[in-house]
C-alpha cells in the first residue's frame, strides 16, 4: 500500500531545498507519495532551522501537535532534520521521545535506510524498545553522489553548490550544525543543471551558506570559483537566468563583480547580507570588512550594472550596539539604497562566541530599533517600486493565479501579474510595469518569443530602471 509522506520545513532556501532531496530519495527508494495534508500523512518530517531561538521553537511546538496524533495512529514515523537535529542530536528524543528518526543535513540521502531502521525495529519481537534511530555526521560529499535524478514541477529550481560554512561569526551557529565548508566538483553540478535545463527549467538560484567562497574540483585537478561556475551555467542551452544565494561581503571578489559585465544571464540583483553599518559591530561579529569596504564594492558593481538592485541582511540590537552604531547601519541604508530585505533582533545561539558577550541593551530599544530599520528599508523598497512602473521588465513566467491572471519574477524578485496565456510558463516574456503594489506589481505583456524555438542565447540585458533616487550611491 502506498504510504503518505508530509514535510513541514522551517528556515532558508537551503532547508526549502535539502527538503525537496528528502521527498526525492524517499519517493525513489519506498513506496511513499508527498502529501500537502499533514493529518493524513504516515510519516511525518520536520527539517529544522536553529539560526534563531524562536525558529528552534517552533520546533518542539511542532512535534507537540504531531505527539497527539501519533497517541492516535501509533504507526506514524515522525523524523526530525536540518540544523536544530544536527545541534540537540540526542536531547531531541529526551525531550521528545515518540520522534522515531534524527537526521543531519548532511545524512538526509541515508533517510531510506534509517527509515527502514525504524520498520525493523519496529517488527522485531525482541527489540520491544521504542526505535530511535540517529545519524547526524558530517559525511562530506557523499551526500550529493546519492540524490536521485531531480525531478521538476516548474520553470526554476535550487541547486546546491557547497555545503556548510568556515567563516564562523561570532553570532552564527551554522558552522556549528552544518560543518566546514565543502564544494560540490564542477563537472557535478554542471550535469545536475544540464538535466534540470532538458527537464524545462529556465532559471537556477546556485545555493550555499557562504556561496562565493564555492571552490569547485576541475577534471583538470584545478579549482573553479563561482564566478567561473556561473559563466559556465549560464552557457547551458536552455538556462536564461542564473542567481546565486547566500553570498558574504569578504568574499565578493573582483572576478565574481566581472561577471556581471559579461554574462547578461545573471540577473541584475544580489542579496549581500551587511548585518551591520557599525564597523565596531562588524568587527564584533567578525565579519571581515568594513561598511566603506561594502559600499566600494557595491559602486563597482553599479558601474558595471547602472540597473542592478541590492538586498541584505541586517541584525539589530548586537550585544552592545550603541545609538551610534545604530545610526551607522541607518546610514549606510541609505547610502547603498537597499531594496526588500531581511532584519532580525540578535538572537543569541549557544555555543557562538557573541553569546558570552555583555549586553546592555533593552529589548524594548532592540524592537524599536527594529520598527526604524523597517521602515527606513520599506521606504527605499518603495521608490524602487515606483520607479519601475512605465518601465519594461523581463519576467520569467511561473504560473497561471486563481483569477486567471499569468505571474512570474521579474529580476528583482518582485512578483509580476500580467494578463497572457497558459503556453507562456517557462518563458521570458517583456512586461510594462504599470502599477506597483505593497508587495508586487502589474503589468501589461507586450511582446513574447515563440513558445517553441525560444533562443536563449538571444536574450539581452533587461531595460534599465530609471535612476531618479538621489541619495543611492
Ligand atoms: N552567509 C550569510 C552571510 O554572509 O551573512 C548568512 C547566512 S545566515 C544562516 C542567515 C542570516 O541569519 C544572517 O545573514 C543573519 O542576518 C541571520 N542570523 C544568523 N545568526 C543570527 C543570530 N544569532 N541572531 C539573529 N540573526 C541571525
Ligand atoms: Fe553564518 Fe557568517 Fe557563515 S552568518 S553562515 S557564519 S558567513
Amino acid at each position: 500500500m502506498t504510504l503518505k509522506l508530509y514535510i513541514k520545513t522551517f528556515g532558508c532556501q537551503m532547508n526549502e531545498y535539502d527538503s525537496s532531496k528528502m521527498a526525492d530519495v524517499l519517493k525513489s527508494s519506498h513506496d511513499l507519495q508527498l502529501t500537502e495534508t499533514a493529518e493524513e500523512a504516515d510519516v511525518l518530517l520536520l527539517n529544522t532551522c536553529s539560526v534563531r531561538e524562536n525558529a528552534q521553537e517552533k520546533v518542539f511546538h511542532q512535534l507537540g501537535r504531531w505527539r497527539e496524533w501519533k497517541k492516535a495512529r501509533p504507526h506514524l514515523v515522525i523524523g526530525v532534520g536540518g540544523c536544530v537535529a544536527s545541534q540537540e542530536g540526542e536531547t531531541i528524543f529526551r525531550r521528545a521521545p515518540y520522534v522515531d528518526i534524527v537526521f543531519g543535513p548532511q545524512t538526509l540521502h541515508r533517510l531510506p535506510r534509517l527509515l527502514d531502521a525504524v520498520q525493523r525495529q519496529r517488527a522485531s519481537v525482541i527489540q520491544r524498545k521504542r526505535a530511535h534511530i540517529m545519524d547526524i555526521s558530517f559525511p562530506e560529499i557523499e551526500k550529493f553522489d546519492n540524490l536521485p535524478t531531480p525531478c521538476v514541477k516548474g520553470p526554476t529550481a535550487l541547486v546546491s553548490v557547497m555545503e556548510g560554512c568556515s567563516r564562523y561569526c561570532t553570532f552564527c551557529v551554522v558552522p556549528y550544525t552544518r560543518g566546514e565548508e565543502v564544494s560540490r566538483p564542477l563537472e557535478d553540478v554542471l550535469r545536475e543543471v544540464a538535466q534540470l535545463a532538458r527537464q524545462g527549467v529556465r532559471e537556477v538560484t546556485l545555493l550555499g551558506q557562504n556561496v562565493n567562497a564555492y571552490q569547485g574540483m576541475m577534471a583538470d585537478g584545478d579549482y573553479a570559483d563561482l564566478a567561473l561556475l556561473i559563466t559556465y551555467v549560464a552557457a547551458i542551452e536552455g538556462i536564461v537566468r542564473v542567481r546565486y544565494t547566500t553570498s558574504h561581503p569578504a568574499e565578493f571578489s573582483d572576478s565574481l563583480i566581472d561577471v556581471y559585465a559579461h554574462v547578461p544571464q545573471l540577473v541584475s540583483h544580489v542579496h549581500l547580507p551587511v548585518q551591520s553599518g557599525s564597523d565596531r559591530i562588524l568587527k564584533l561579529m567578525k565579519r571581515g570588512y568594513t561598511a566603506q569596504e561594502y559600499v566600494d564594492k557595491m559602486r563597482r558593481l553599479r558601474a558595471l550594472r547602472p540597473d542592478i538592485t541590492l538586498s541584505s541582511d541586517f541584525i539589530i540590537g548586537f550585544p552592545g550596539e550603541t545609538d551610534s552604531d545604530f545610526e551607522a547601519t541607518l546610514q549606510l541604508i541609505d547610502t547603498i539604497g537597499f531594496d526588500r530585505s531581511f532584519s532580525f533582533i540578535y538572537s543569541p545561539r549557544p555555543g557562538t562566541p557573541a553569546a558570552g558577550l555583555p549586553d546592555d541593551v533593552s529589548l524594548d530599544v532592540k524592537k524599536a530599533r527594529l520598527a526604524r530599520v523597517q521602515e527606513r528599508i520599506n521606504k527605499h523598497a518603495t521608490v524602487i517600486a515606483t520607479a519601475m512602473i512605465g518601465t519594461v521588465q523581463q519576467v520569467l513566467v511561473e504560473q497561471r493565479n486563481a483569477d486567471g491572471s499569468m505571474s512570474g519574477l521579474a529580476e528583482n524578485n518582485r512578483a509580476v501579474h500580467f494578463t497572457g496565456n497558459i503556453a507562456l510558463i517557462g518563458q521570458l516574456v517583456d512586461v510594462r510595469i504599470t502599477e506597483a503594489l505593497p508587495s508586487s506589481l502589474r503589468g501589461e505583456w507586450i511582446n513574447a518569443p515563440q513558445a517553441e524555438g525560444f533562443d536563449a542565447a538571444a536574450q539581452v540585458l533587461p531595460t534599465a530602471m530609471p535612476h531618479n533616487r538621489s541619495n543611492v550611491l
